[in-house]
């Protein structure tokens, strides 16, 4: 392996919106379960926090897939088994998907519920829902997608966080240091 290939990582931009995206999503997954417990008027302020940085979530998810589609990633580590890297690929690509379809749900099912109300972000603007009927059975369904969606997400979530864990405690390969800035 070369040199350039021993210190290859994905660039600043891409490593900024990886944490930032990842722990947006961690702060959406916790404040959801945290507001079912709550008297309505902190869950719905709490919920308010939900949606706005949903949003932010799905805007961001946009500029960074045109950037991963505009810039080439690090070659893999070497070491990489065909189907390891098979798996990466997929994983990935699901979690693009969701990272796009659990906002989009989300911004579906608000816009339901609430009767065409728009998102209000943080009070500072907002942001017009989407254009689906206010019914029982669109509410039910935008409900479910977003559910399942987001129950899909934390899967795959647990499968990713397990295989870093695995490259950087038992193969002791690159893989982490792609991702975390401070590695050596
Ligand atoms: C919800 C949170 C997270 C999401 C949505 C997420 C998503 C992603 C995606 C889509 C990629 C592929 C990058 C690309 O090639 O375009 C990636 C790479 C990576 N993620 Fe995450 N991630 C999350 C959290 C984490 C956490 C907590 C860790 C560490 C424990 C982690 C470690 C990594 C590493 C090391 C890579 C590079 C993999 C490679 O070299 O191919 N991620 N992540
Ligand atoms: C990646 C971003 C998001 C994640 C990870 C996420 C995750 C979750 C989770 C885990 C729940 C609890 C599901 C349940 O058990 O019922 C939930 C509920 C909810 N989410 Fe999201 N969400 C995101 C974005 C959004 C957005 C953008 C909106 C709206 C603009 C939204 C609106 C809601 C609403 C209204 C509920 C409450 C549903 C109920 O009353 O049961 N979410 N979200």
């Amino acid at each position: 392996m070369s040199t350039i290939d021993a210190q290859a990582r994905y660039s600043r931009g891409a490593i900024a919106l990886h944490w930032i995206i990842a722990l947006l999503i961690m702060g959406n997954f916790v404040g959801a379960w945290v507001s079912e417990d709550m008297p309505r008027p902190e869950k719905m302020e709490l919920m308010g926090y939900h949606k706005a940085f949903g949003m932010l979530i799905l805007g961001l998810t946009v500029l960074r897939i045109i950037w991963r589609l505009t810039h080439t990633p690090p070659p893999l580590e070497e070491t990489l088994k065909a189907w390891e890297a098979a798996l990466a690929k997929v994983t990935h690509a699901l979690f693009y998907f969701l990272m796009l379809a659990v906002p989009m749900a989300g911004w579906g099912l608000h816009s339901a519920f609430s009767q065409g109300k728009p998102v209000s972000f943080l009070r500072l603007f907002n942001i017009p829902a989407l254009p689906v009927g206010s019914d029982k059975a669109t509410t039910g369904l935008f409900h479910e997608l977003h559910e399942v969606f987001a129950g899909a997400m934390l899967l795959l979530f647990v499968l990713h966080v397990a295989a870093a864990l695995k490259h950087h405690l038992l193969d002791k390969d690159g893989t982490m240091r792609r991702m975390v800035p401070w590695m050596k």
